[in-house]
């Protein structure tokens, strides 16, 4: 591995903020978070490898936590593209607010749900991504399939749907939904997680 390909590294001060965060969130609420710190560099690269970074100018996050996907999708990011980031958790939302500043980015304090109604409130088009890293088997089936269905639907027709999970309990419901689902696996996370690369 050379220096380039490896994933980089933030401030100690700034990411032991991250770490301690995200470890109190667990605790208090486990089944939402489904692990005691945020997802590995290595995830991270392996969920946005597909991404073509100068096409897209939509791309929606839901579930950023402390936002470790969400820097490492704006440092990536097209300038003139917009980042949407979808957060049930308050604690959460305030934290991005307080030390994420970007405006290609809008964070919003709400469901995956709402992705739609969110986009045009925004006067966004069609997304070109979904990244989800939302605890799909734990959360009931009825909102897990208006997430699904609700994500299709706000995706362009050759955007895709990037799902990370740590239990494969959602694949069925993926292929349901979506026309095409590839399955990837990332070892180098605790827990190690599956991936998936869903065509709608
Ligand atoms: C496993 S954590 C992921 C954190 C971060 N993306 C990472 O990779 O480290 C799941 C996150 O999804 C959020 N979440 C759970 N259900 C959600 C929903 N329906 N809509 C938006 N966010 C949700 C939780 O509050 C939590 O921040």
């Amino acid at each position: 591995m050379t220096a380039q390909d490896r994933p980089s590294v933030m401030a100690g001060s700034e990411r032991r903020a991250q770490l301690s965060l995200f470890a109190r969130n667990f605790f208090k609420h486990p089944r939402m978070l489904g692990s005691i710190i945020p997802s590995s560099p290595y995830l991270v690269r392996r969920l946005l490898e597909p991404v073509d970074w100068e096409r897209a100018r939509v791309i929606v996050e839901y579930g950023p936590g402390v936002g470790t996907i969400t820097r490492e999708i704006l440092s990536r990011l097209h300038p003139e593209a917009t980042l949407v980031v979808l957060e049930t958790n308050e604690e959460f939302v305030d934290f991005l607010q307080r030390s994420i500043f970007d405006p290609r980015l809008q964070i919003i304090s709400g469901s995956a749900e709402t992705i739609q109604a969110e986009l045009d409130r925004l006067g966004l088009p069609a997304a070109d991504y979904v990244v989800a890293g939302i605890p799909f088997s734990t959360m009931p089936a009825e909102v897990r399939e208006r997430i699904l269905e609700g994500s299709r639907e706000a995706l362009l027709p050759e955007g895709a749907m990037l799902v990370y999970q740590f239990s494969p309990k959602v694949l069925p419901d993926l292929r349901q939904v979506f026309s095409a689902v590839e399955c990837g696996f990332e070892p180098i996370n605790i827990p190690p997680a599956k991936v998936y690369f869903c065509r709608p």
